[in-house]
């Protein structure tokens, strides 16, 4: 019982929480049209822009000229969409940056492949960042050992049941997989428990030869998977390239167990502390 007010309480009074902040803001722009900026001081600025900058706002406000989109849909599916897109970015950056940092090989191996890909920050752009095999390793192995959601979220078999791993289901069944169980068995990864980046380069070791990999499904598979995979996975790296080429980081001795959060759907995050200097070769043009 304890542990039930422990989970569902924070998450149903987080929730009413979101959308109470959400509403006016959204109200607001579907009002006042808003500017790009006007969320800019928070950290759902970029999911805030897809789902409300102009021309999404006005295809929805066509579709419900012609019946399709109320304002209810607007405002439900803009709340959605940062509620989905901001606290899941926000993990994998946070497992990323801790896993980098605790890991002092992974760290130097990193920052070599972003300062020598760039002499400018501002030169790290998509097209480069793309390019970074190792950044992506790290990436992939962050949201496998921390993946963003946890929990299981569910499908329904379809009348007439299915096979699935040769097994039969019949119908009505409530199925699903696990993300924290998938990723975390050793009959999908080598290790499971340890972070090695190297599992996901394109040149494998013998050690992780036997890996899974396709089992690693963190925006889900199928129809109804992550709309936002290619972006939130842009970001990332982006994001991480760009933070990694500019400061020299180590983790505050206080969060040397960061990892050991409680979760439920999605973990429930404490601070990361870090202690960060600008690289020390930066001069005040390269900013
Ligand atoms: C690391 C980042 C993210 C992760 C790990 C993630 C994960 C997921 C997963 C597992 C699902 C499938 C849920 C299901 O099986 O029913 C999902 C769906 C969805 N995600 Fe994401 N997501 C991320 C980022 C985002 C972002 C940035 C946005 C929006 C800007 C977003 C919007 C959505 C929406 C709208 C759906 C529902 C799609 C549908 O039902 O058709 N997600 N996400």
């Amino acid at each position: 019982m304890a542990y039930l007010q422990d989970t569902i309480e924070p998450l149903v009074s987080k929730g009413l929480l979101h959308f109470h902040v959400m509403g006016p803001l959204i109200q607001d722009r579907l009002k006042n049209g808003g500017s790009e900026t006007d969320l800019s001081r928070s950290s759902w600025q970029d999911n805030w822009f897809v789902c409300t900058n102009k021309r999404s706002v006005s295809h929805m406000e066509r579709n419900q000229k012609e019946g399709d989109t109320g304002k209810s849909q607007i405002l439900n599916n803009a709340a959605i969409f940062i509620a989905a897109g901001s606290g899941t970015t926000a993990s994998w950056l946070s497992a990323s940056v801790y896993y980098i940092l605790a890991n002092p090989d992974v760290k130097s191996k990193l920052v070599d492949e972003i300062r020598n890909a760039a002499s400018k920050r501002s030169d790290l752009n998509l097209d480069i960042v793309n390019g970074m095999k190792y950044l992506k390793a790290v990436t992939d192995e962050s949201i496998r050992i921390m993946p963003p959601i946890l929990s299981t979220f569910t499908r329904v078999v379809p009348r007439g049941g299915v096979s699935i791993c040769g097994k039969y289901v019949a119908q009505s069944t409530v199925v699903g997989v696990n993300h924290w169980a998938t990723y975390h068995s050793a009959k999908n990864f080598k290790h499971p428990d340890e972070f090695h980046p190297e599992r996901w380069l394109d040149v494998v070791s013998e050690e992780f030869a036997g890996d899974h990999r396709n089992a690693l499904q963190p925006f889900s598979y199928g129809p109804r998977k992550c709309i936002a995979q290619e972006m939130a996975s842009m970001h990332s790296k982006l994001f991480l390239a760009r933070l990694f080429w500019e400061f020299d980081m180590e983790l505050a001795p206080g969060s040397r167990d960061w990892a050991q959060m409680k979760g439920f759907i999605a973990h429930y995050k404490i601070p990361l502390m870090v202690k960060s200097n600008k690289k020390p070769t930066l001069s005040e043009t390269e900013t």
